[in-house]
């Protein structure tokens, strides 16, 4: 008897160890900062462009103490200091450094950024530095001290500064490089303009010490009568009360915090956001010393053999492709109201999908997205050659893996996570992107896993999807450029397509580049007459595809890309746009607009 108590306490302690070794792990991030007290750090800040990064290390390359973080001040009239922030030109924040000055539009490289602000601080509360984005690499100081570095392009971060602010002014200073590095997510080559700096908001954020850290609050998963979810809070001991309220439904529950979190389950049957009705109900989250309220939506995303259901009907995902490229002045989005103008423009295509490519949009694209009911493919920047064997290179795509789904993982809008776009076979590419979905399923096992893959050189009488991908994603994206790349533009619609999983295909890409205002015959490349040819002759073909439940063309709008450069065609813009980039509808957007009101007329 004594043996077997051995082996029970033995196979316990295994159990718990690998429940723990597998226990989710978030992004250290602050949820729903929009709900938060916060000082914004936008406008200008003083820049020093510094190509040899003369700011961080010393003639012999070696990182010193004395760097332009230090925002050093002359004493005396002897001292030599050979920068001054004071004198510096400015940027604004947000916002690329590319489309702000000239001399930078191709500049790739380090730029220090500094900024004052001044704090009053307040008893029994902490301060986190958050940063919505900065492209690529940011080291960051508060008052001359480094307090922390982030890698990735597209995703948020923050550092909590509670013991390093002082009352009255502080700096804080920025180091960006943009520079593209082969082990980089992404990697050296990529069709969209390396657009550097700090791309998205920042702010001071204050709560209370004992804080509502992170919370999911979702459907139980198969269910429409059960909503449950769990709420961190910072600092707390066990046995903190939790309220979770949702007054239009009249329901709520209490929880207690346990080791950090409270898990809750309400019984209760609310309207299902959709495409056709976007609903989202307040819900109120309560500590002793803190309170959040976010607009939460509730629905459900499945797939059964080849199609796609949301909320348990079958749905075609009618999409469009959009880079964060805003449209007339150009350079990266940095406003809800430049996200509005491209959200308007898809919702006239008659669209209730988008593929955000091929990086995580900003929250409020998100968030924006889901009150206007768009369903929403995210995607992480795992994009053509990525390093597959470099170990530092999965943990950094893993990384904006997970702060991508840590931030939107309680937006209904999102329902299809990418973990890679157009990535060449090979047995480690497989690994790297399996190990990935496993990581996405671990931290989400609510939402669809996808990824775009490569049809090029398919052959052009008929493409069988056969890539070992497809024994991993849940969606089976599909790039095909038939009547653009390869094929003839008036054969795409012979084309035959099978596939070897019984899974739903997004056709993820189509289409086709014409420079607007350019008309000649549908057979003269950059007309506005050949790329509407060409979504009339791909549109017959996926007419055929019985397994194709949904479409996201490349793309709403004409973006800057440094692979474009044929002068007075391109100049530096990919042209496959619907849209030009000063708002103008090329005949193809009517093309497009046609077959999704038809399929709405079915
Ligand atoms: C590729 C890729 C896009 C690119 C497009 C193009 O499929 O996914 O990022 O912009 O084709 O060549 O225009």
């Amino acid at each position: 008897m004594k043996n077997l108590n051995n082996i029970a306490i033995v196979f316990f302690i295994f159990f718990s160890i690998s429940i723990t070794a597998q226990k989710t792990e978030y992004a250290n991030l602050l949820q729903n900062i929009d709900a938060r007290q916060k000082t914004s750090l936008n406008g200008k800040w003083d820049i020093i462009v510094d190509p040899l990064e003369n700011g961080f290390y010393n003639h012999r390359l070696q990182e010193y103490d004395k760097g332009y973080f230090k925002n050093a001040k002359m004493q005396s009239p002897s001292d030599l200091i050979e920068y001054n922030f004071d004198t510096s030109l400015q940027l604004n924040v947000p916002g690329d450094w590319n489309t702000q000055m000239d001399k930078l539009y191709y500049y790739e490289g380090t730029l220090w950024y500094k900024k004052d602000f001044n704090y009053t601080p307040t008893s029994n509360q902490e301060s986190f530095l958050y940063f919505e984005a900065v492209n690529y690499e940011a080291i960051v100081y508060l008052n001359g001290e480094k307090i922390g570095k982030h890698i990735g392009g597209y995703t948020p971060f923050q550092f909590n500064v509670t013991d390093k602010l002082v009352e009255g002014n502080n700096f804080v200073v920025v180091k960006v490089d943009n520079k593209r590095k082969k082990e980089n997510v992404p990697t050296v080559n990529q069709d969209w303009w390396n657009y550097g700096g700090i791309t998205r908001s920042v702010h001071l954020i204050s709560v209370p010490k004992k804080h509502i850290s992170d919370y999911s609050i979702k459907f139980e998963k198969g269910k429409y009568n059960t909503i449950k979810g769990w709420v961190a809070v910072a600092n707390s001991a066990d046995g903190e009360t939790v309220n979770i309220q949702i007054p239009e439904l009249k329901e709520s529950a209490k929880a207690t915090v346990t080791e950090g979190k409270a898990s809750f389950s309400i019984k209760a049957k609310p309207k299902l956001w959709s495409p056709e009705l976007p609903k989202l109900y307040e819900v109120i989250i309560e500590t002793s010393t803190d309170k959040v309220v976010d607009q939460i939506g509730f629905r459900t995303i499945t797939t059964d053999g080849s199609k796609i259901l949301i909320n348990g009907e079958e749905t075609f995902l009618k999409g469009i492709s959009i880079h964060e490229e805003a449209a007339f002045k150009t350079g990266r989005i940095v406003s809800a109201e430049e996200c509005k103008v491209l959200l308007n423009w898809a919702k006239e295509l008659g669209c209730n999908f988008l593929r955000l490519a091929h990086y995580p949009h900003s929250e409020a694209m998100v968030k924006e997205a889901e009150k206007m009911g768009f369903l929403i493919w995210s995607e992480i920047p795992v994009y053509w050659t990525i390093q597959f064997e470099n170990e530092d290179t999965y943990a950094n795509a893993e990384n904006q893996l997970t702060e991508m789904i840590s931030r939107d993982k309680n937006r209904a809008s999102v329902v299809l996570w990418s973990m890679a776009n157009e990535t060449p076979e090979s047995k480690p590419r497989l690994s790297f992107i399996g190990s990935l979905a496993k990581k996405a399923r671990q931290l989400d096992d609510t939402r669809l896993i996808t990824a775009a893959l490569d049809t090029q050189g398919k052959g052009d009488d008929g493409n069988l999807i056969e890539d070992p991908l497809g024994e991993v994603v849940d969606v089976i994206g599909i790039n095909n450029y038939c009547g653009w790349y390869y094929g003839d533009v008036n054969s795409c619609s012979s084309i035959k397509w099978a596939s070897a999983y019984n899974k739903p295909m997004i056709m993820s890409e189509i289409g086709g580049g014409a420079l607007y205002g350019l008309h000649g015959d549908k057979n003269e490349r950059w007309t506005e007459e050949y790329q509407d040819e060409l979504f009339k002759s791909n549109i017959e073909m996926m007419k055929n595809i019985d397994f194709m439940v949904g479409l996201s063309p490349w793309i709403l709008m004409d973006f800057r890309s440094s692979r474009r450069p044929l002068r007075r065609i391109q100049d530096d813009f990919n042209r496959k746009g619907l849209i030009s980039e000063q708002g103008m509808k090329k005949k193809a957007f009517f093309t497009l607009q046609e077959y999704y009101h038809d399929m709405d007329e079915k």
